[in-house]
């Protein structure tokens, strides 16, 4: 077995518009975790990146309550962790920064220990943890994927997405809590608004699934999420028109927010897009920067 192990693992935006709870996508902007186990009892974490500063060697941390679990589940009980993470991916934004650390610290202590778990069976553990499938399901599985519950075990269909799309995010300099962007949801929805949703997150996947882009301006439309979370994220309807106005094809609130994610065609302006995105949210009083992302297809994976 390896003394140490690196695992690399996406980024994820939840929901992509009608998807809400359920449609996910992995992208291609990771962290990076480097573990070893031994005998010396102890937490040493070293972080660099994101949440250099406040990320603690404590048993709290995502990551490594993740890797304990499945240690656990394995009988594989090493009381001293080494951990080393490169963040790239921005924290409580929207791009499934606590998934990344779930399933990145799972699938690192899987393969440490002999690789004795399924991807279905991390997936079980990180949706029991984590509570969102819509992240989980894009990070341990890449590409695009629709998930659910069925007799209390999460369940995803993966697909790939087109190739000819990429996206642009345009992330502001503040954060989004998801408690909070759940808490501002009413109780109950319309019958109305859950049509809307029904049709447009079908069209979503059928789009994906057969590679055609001509519908995603109508299928990326949302009324169950997005317009209670406006009130957090100034400018939000201003920046998904100027993104539309400037090439996008569509665009949602990434996860629970606070960024924003566009669909564009590969042989857009991506960066002239991302700019025009950040210039509405600079209208708004709000700075953002964007990053121009590919879809990652392979999930968390061992490098
Ligand atoms: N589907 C969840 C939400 C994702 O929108 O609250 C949280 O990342």
């Amino acid at each position: 077995m390896p003394d140490t192990i690196t695992v690399k693992v996406p980024a994820t935006s939840a929901n992509c518009g009608p998807g809400f709870d359920c449609i996910g996508l992995a992208c291609a902007i990771y962290n990076t975790f480097t573990l070893s186990c031994d005998d010396v009892p102890g937490i040493r974490l070293a972080v660099t990146g994101q949440g250099k500063d406040f990320l603690k060697p404590s048993e709290k941390n995502f990551a490594v309550m993740a890797i304990r679990r499945v240690l656990s589940e394995i009988g594989w009980n090493k009381p001293g962790l080494d951990i080393k993470m490169r963040n790239d991916i921005p924290m409580s934004r929207g791009l499934g920064s606590s998934a990344a650390a779930i399933v990145g610290g799972m699938t690192a202590a899987n393969a440490i220990s002999g690789g004795r778990l399924s991807r279905e069976r991390i997936f079980e553990l990180a949706a029991e943890m984590e509570g969102h499938l819509d992240n989980v399901a894009p990070a341990i599985y890449g590409g695009f994927t629709i998930s659910f519950m069925e007799n209390g075990k999460p369940r995803c269909m993966r697909l790939d997405p087109p190739d000819g799309l990429q996206m642009v995010a345009a992330v502001p300099d503040f954060t989004l809590p998801t408690k909070l962007a759940r808490d501002v949801l009413p109780k109950k929805a319309s019958y109305r608004d859950a049509v809307f949703n029904i049709g447009r997150a079908a069209l979503l996947a059928a789009s994906i699934a057969k590679g055609d882009t001509s519908f995603l301006r109508f299928s990326l439309k949302d009324k169950l999420h997005q317009p209670y979370r406006g009130k957090f994220i100034p400018g939000m309807e201003n920046v998904f028109a100027a993104a539309g106005k400037a090439g996008a094809l569509g665009s949602f609130v990434s996860g629970s927010g606070s960024a924003l994610m566009a669909f564009i065609p590969k042989e857009a302006d991506a960066e002239m897009i991302g700019g025009k995105m950040c210039a509405e949210f600079a209208r708004f009083g709000k700075t953002a920067v964007w990053h121009v992302l590919g879809f990652d297809l392979k999930g968390a994976c061992v490098v």
